[in-house]
C-alpha cells in the first residue's frame, strides 16, 4: 500500500471534528501520487459526500472542462479540498473545522510534492494568500519555496454568476505559463547536481 493510500485510509477514519457525525463518506481527494498540478477546493457537497470522490457534481463537471482547456485530463492532476467532510446543508466550513482538517492537506502535499497549487475559491485562497481577497488575487501566482500558488475563483461561482465564466476561463488559460515557469525552476534546481558529475 502506498503512503498516500495509507494516509487516505487514516483520513477516512477521522473523527477530529463534528463533521464526522454528519458525513456519509469522507472525501480525501484523488489523483496521481506524483501530480505536478494540484487543485484545492473548499469542501465536499452532496454528490461528493455520497461517492467519496471530489468534484463530481456540477461544479466538478465545469472543473473537468477547465482542466481540459489547458490540455490536461482530470486523471493527470490531483484534486483535494480544504475540508474532507461535507458541512451540513453545504454551509461554509467553520474556522475550527478548517483547523482540525488542515493537517490532512499538509500531509497530502508533503507526499505528492506538487509544483503548482491552484486554489479554488476563498477558503483555499485564504490558506496561501492570507489577507488577500479573491476579487483582487484571482489569476495571480506567487512562489513560495519550490511551489507556485495560483488563485482562482471557485468553479461553482460561475454556476451562480454567469459573468464569472469568462474571468475563470481567462484565468485558467494563464496556467500553462505558470506550469512552464515551474518546469524551469525544477531544471534550475537539477542543474548544479548535473555539473557536479564532471
Ligand atoms: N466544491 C468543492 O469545493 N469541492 C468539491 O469536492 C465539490 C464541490
Amino acid at each position: 500500500m502506498s503512503l498516500l493510500t495509507e494516509l487516505h485510509t487514516e483520513i477516512e477514519g477521522c473523527k477530529n471534528c463534528e463533521l464526522a457525525r454528519h458525513r456519509t463518506k469522507v472525501v480525501p481527494g484523488e489523483g496521481p501520487e506524483d501530480a505536478r498540478l494540484l487543485f484545492i477546493g473548499e469542501a465536499p457537497g452532496w454528490n461528493e459526500d455520497q461517492t467519496g470522490r471530489p468534484f463530481v457534481g456540477q461544479a466538478g463537471q465545469y472543473l473537468d472542462q477547465l482542466i481540459g482547456m489547458i490540455g490536461y485530463k482530470r486523471s493527470q492532476v490531483f484534486i483535494a479540498n480544504v475540508i474532507k467532510c461535507r458541512p451540513p446543508e453545504n454551509r461554509d466550513p467553520m474556522p475550527g473545522e478548517i483547523m482540525a482538517c488542515s493537517k490532512w492537506l499538509e500531509r497530502q502535499l508533503d507526499l505528492i510534492k506538487p509544483r503548482v497549487i491552484v486554489t479554488l475559491g476563498r477558503f483555499s485562497m485564504a490558506k496561501y494568500f492570507p489577507g488577500d481577497t479573491i476579487s483582487k488575487v484571482h489569476g495571480r501566482s506567487k512562489r513560495i519555496g519550490g511551489i507556485i500558488y495560483f488563485a482562482m475563483y471557485h468553479p461553482a461561482a460561475a454556476l451562480h454568476q454567469g459573468n464569472l465564466r469568462r474571468v475563470i476561463e481567462a484565468d485558467i488559460l494563464k496556467l500553462p505559463a505558470v506550469l512552464a515557469e515551474a518546469g524551469k525552476m525544477e531544471e534550475e534546481k537539477e542543474r548544479p547536481a548535473q555539473l557536479n558529475l564532471f
